[in-house]
């Protein structure tokens, strides 16, 4: 309940600040509110998907298994504003013109791997259930594996958009290969010992 409330708060911030924005019109999110809120959703997403990836090796490394249990809730949170990302863009930078949408995927970059990011992150979010986990067995743990995909096309698509350097890019691109890193490793150190 409290990791809830903290995953949520970013929420409450975003909801102040419109509100601010309302009654102090160019103040808050300067020349464009919706470009401002449509990376703020961003922001968020990227982080707590890293987040996700970063629970599995953090309760390892800090001998504490059963911090596992808040990856669902962290992957939950991350898609909840991939979503709300996409709907602020779909509202606010394509005014709801679906054919905006379309002809920006064929012609974006930056905009196709944000979706297919997204799209990926539906059945991952659809299956985070217990119940999902034990009807799907080994095919749970090589569908969720998609994870590692949506960070890389999360970070190229923060390659590709960047507007204002790419300190940012950067950034999360090593968080990536750090945590992959550290999944490679550990495989194959696994294989190695069953080899012996
Ligand atoms: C897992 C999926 C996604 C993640 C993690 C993500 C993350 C981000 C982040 C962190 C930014 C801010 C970058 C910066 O400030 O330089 C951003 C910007 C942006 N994203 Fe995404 N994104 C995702 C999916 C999408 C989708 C599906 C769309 C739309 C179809 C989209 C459209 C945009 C746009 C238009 C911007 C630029 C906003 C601006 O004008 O500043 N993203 N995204």
């Amino acid at each position: 309940m409290l990791l809830f409330a903290v995953l949520a708060s970013p929420l409450g911030v975003l909801a102040y600040d419109v509100y601010r924005e309302v009654l102090m019109p160019g103040t808050v999110f300067g020349a464009d509110p919706g470009e401002e809120i449509v990376r703020y959703m961003g922001e968020w997403a990227i982080r707590l998907l890293m987040a996700t990836l970063a629970v599995s090796p953090a309760s390892r490394l800090f001998k504490r298994p059963q911090w596992v249990r808040f990856r669902r809730m962290f992957g939950l949170f991350a898609f909840a504003y991939a979503v709300l990302h996409f709907v602020g863009y779909l509202g606010m930078l394509a005014g709801f013109d679906f054919g905006a949408v379309v002809d920006d995927f064929a012609k974006r970059p930056y905009i196709t791997v944000g979706i297919a990011a997204l799209v990926m992150l539906v059945p991952l979010a659809a299956t985070s259930t217990r119940g999902w986990q034990r009807r799907l067995r080994a095919n749970w743990r090589r569908l969720h594996r998609l994870v590692y995909v949506i960070g890389v096309l999360a970070c190229i698509h923060l390659w590709w958009l960047s507007k204002a350097g790419f300190g940012e890019a950067v950034l999360y691109t090593a968080i990536l290969i750090l945590l992959l890193g550290e999944r490679t490793v550990r495989m194959r150190v696994r294989i190695a010992a069953k080899a012996r």
